[in-house]
């Protein structure tokens, strides 16, 4: 499974690419306000930072103007991928730009209904948003699991971006579900690696390996 950071903010994106298991970025319009750098200049930064796809999302809610605004965005990098939303207007703004050979991350997914226009739109990712359905009371696991069965079952390329994580059962159990990618606010890529007991268990290796006086280097 991919793993993206779900941010806009270049600095926290640099320090996590360092570890070499950054394979992308999601941003929107919130999380693009939030840093309140330029658009612009902070995907052209973002996109030189990471090799992988870093989505784009458009602003307008036609789709001539999504399709129009879309390729202003795709000319920054050739890693960024349009993201529209998943409205009849960003279905046909998708199947456009992906005609004309565009990736495009179809998001704000809430059924497996949505997902399959989006895979019949040419979308390279559709996006559903696991967290916001679990807050009112819907299994949003259960709709990654209805994605991958259908598109399993039509033999659709569109990989699923599980969007919208909250916490790391989210992670395992879209990992367990067959999510192609997940897309994780920094904090919880971070936390991510530590264990209790790991911490635990390497202070105690350290501690015996000290006491011998010997040295690997
Ligand atoms: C990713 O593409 C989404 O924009 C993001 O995961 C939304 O997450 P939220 O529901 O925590 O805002």
């Amino acid at each position: 499974m991919k793993l993206f950071l779900d941010t806009a903010d270049p600095k926290e994106i640099e320090a996590l690419v360092a570890t070499g298991l950054v394979d992308g970025v999601t941003t929107n319009p919130s999380l693009a306000a939030k840093t309140g750098l330029s658009l612009v200049d902070a995907l052209a930064t973002i996109c030189k930072l990471v090799p992988g796809s870093v989505s784009a999302e458009v602003t307008a809610v036609t789709s001539a103007e999504m399709i129009s605004e879309g390729k202003k965005l795709a000319a920054i990098a050739s890693n960024i991928t349009i993201k529209v939303p998943l409205t009849w207007d960003g279905l046909t703004a998708c199947k456009a730009l992906s005609s004309d050979g565009h990736k495009v991350n179809v998001t704000l997914c809430f059924s497996s209904n949505q997902a399959l226009l989006a895979a019949k739109a040419g979308a390279t990712f559709v996006s559903p948003f696991i967290g916001r359905l679990d807050d009112i009371g819907q299994d949003g696991m259960e709709l990654i699991r209805e994605i991958r069965e259908i598109y399993d079952n039509y033999d659709f390329q569109t990989e699923i971006l599980a969007a919208s994580i909250r916490h790391a059962m989210h992670i395992r159990d879209a990992a367990l579900s067959g999510a192609d990618v997940a897309t994780l606010p920094p904090g919880l890529f971070r936390a991510l690696a530590q264990h209790p007991l790991t911490d635990k268990g390497l202070a105690a290796f350290l501690d015996d390996w000290k006491r011998t006086g010997q040295s690997i280097l």
